[in-house]
Parts: structure tokens; C-alpha cells; sequence
């Protein structure tokens, strides 16, 4: 997988290369990317005791700024506004790669499923909210999304209906309770809440 990410990514470098091809080659690299994603998600999930993951304390402000730089990316071509506010830090006791996923994960929908709008990351004592302007999905919809391979509206390109079941199987293993609430055509709100977190208030937030 890597192989071929960096194989595009030396292929990307080329000046000659056609607009066609190079957005080709992009949708390649990212392709790549997810694919790289979900391995490491699956691993994660795989491994059969919680040894050998770190158990140090991890901030969520610093996840949440370089998930939510990369999650952008998928919609640099939509009119979307971002905001993302911190009164705190929140810290967690878990492993990053697990956080990087499952926030990850959850920022990706929120710009994959919202084509013109904002969305609002907002770190609070205890928990993660991110709230979407987007396309929403039912009441009923929103039971089914952790099921595997559950994709409401099917002809969006991209998705394979698994991100949100990973989000699900890593909140039921390390404690972290996720809800959904949305509204077809309003949007949909996240939230994550982290039980034994410490809130550090005022440090330093991101902007
Ligand atoms: N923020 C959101 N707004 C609207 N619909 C959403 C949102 N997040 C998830 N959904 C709906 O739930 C479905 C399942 O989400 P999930 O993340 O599991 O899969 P996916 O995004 O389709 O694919 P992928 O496996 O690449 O994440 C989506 O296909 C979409 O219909
Ligand atoms: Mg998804």
C-alpha cells in the first residue's frame, strides 16, 4: 500500500503530466491512503489484549487539529466553513492511533456528507461534539449506521460503510460512548464523550 501511495506521490511530481492524469493519480494516492487507514484500524481492532498499547495521556486538541487538516482535503473544492473552538485541552488516556482513527473517521463524514455549509468542531470538559450543515440522514438511518457496510445514500462516491463501525468497535473497547443525532437536510451532531479525561482549561488552545 504504500508502495503504491508513494508511487503516486512520485508520479504527482512529474511536470508534463495532464490534468486528467493528475487528478487520476490523486484519486489513486488517496485511495491508497484510506486503504492504509483501514488496515491500521483493523489491526487496532485485532489485537487481542490491550498490552503493548501505550497508556500515556494524549491530547485530543492536537488529534482533532491534524485530523480535521487532513479530513478538510476531501473537501477542498466545497464551500465549507470550518470551526473548531477550545477552551481547554483535553486530555485523554488511550493510544493516539486509536483517537487519530475514530476522530478521523467521524471528521470525514462530517465533510463527505455536507456539500456547501460549516462544520463545528468543539472540544468541551469531557467530550468531543462535531456538528455538520449537511445532508442529515432519518431517525431510522441513524440506527443503522454502525452496522457494517450500512451506506444511506449508496450513489455517493467514496465510502464503503465500515468508518463508523470501526468508530463503533473502538468506543465500545476503550469507553469512549459516541451518540448521532441528524436531521435529513439540516445535518447531523456527533458527540464523543471521554469519562475519565482531564480538562486542562484555558491552556493554550488552537485557535
Ligand atoms: N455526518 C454525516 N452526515 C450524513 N450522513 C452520514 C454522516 N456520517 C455518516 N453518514 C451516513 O452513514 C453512512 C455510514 O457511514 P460510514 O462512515 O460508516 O461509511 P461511509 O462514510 O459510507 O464509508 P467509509 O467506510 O469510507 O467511512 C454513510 O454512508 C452516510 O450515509
Ligand atoms: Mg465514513
Amino acid at each position: 500500500m504504500t508502495v503504491i501511495r508513494i508511487a503516486a506521490d512520485m508520479l504527482l511530481s512529474e511536470q508534463e503530466l495532464s490534468a486528467p492524469a493528475q487528478s487520476s493519480v490523486l484519486r489513486i494516492k488517496r485511495a491508497a491512503q484510506d486503504m492504509e487507514e483501514l488496515m491500521e484500524a483493523f489491526l487496532l481492532l485485532a489485537r487481542e489484549s490491550d498490552q503493548g498499547f501505550t497508556q500515556e495521556e494524549v491530547c485530543v486538541n492536537d488529534i482533532v487539529t491534524e485530523e480535521l487538516e487532513r479530513a478538510r482535503l476531501i473537501a477542498a473544492d466545497k464551500p465549507i466553513e470550518v470551526d473548531s473552538t477550545a477552551a481547554g485541552r483535553l486530555w485523554v488516556v488511550g493510544p493516539d492511533k486509536v483517537l487519530a482513527s475514530l476522530i478521523g473517521n467521524l471528521l470525514r463524514n462530517a465533510f463527505s456528507y455536507t456539500d456547501s455549509g460549516r462544520v463545528t468542531v468543539r472540544l468541551d470538559p469531557g467530550q468531543l461534539v462535531i456538528e455538520d450543515s449537511g445532508i442529515g440522514i432519518s431517525e431510522q438511518q441513524v440506527k443503522q449506521v454502525f452496522q457494517p457496510y450500512f451506506r444511506a445514500s449508496p450513489q455517493r462516491r467514496g465510502g464503503h460503510g465500515v468508518g463508523l463501525t470501526i468508530v463503533k468497535r473502538l468506543s465500545d473497547r476503550f469507553g469512549w460512548p459516541v451518540e448521532i443525532a441528524s436531521t435529513p437536510g439540516q445535518g447531523t451532531r456527533v458527540m464523543v464523550r471521554f469519562p475519565a479525561a482531564r480538562w486542562e482549561a484555558g491552556a493554550n488552545p488552537p485557535p
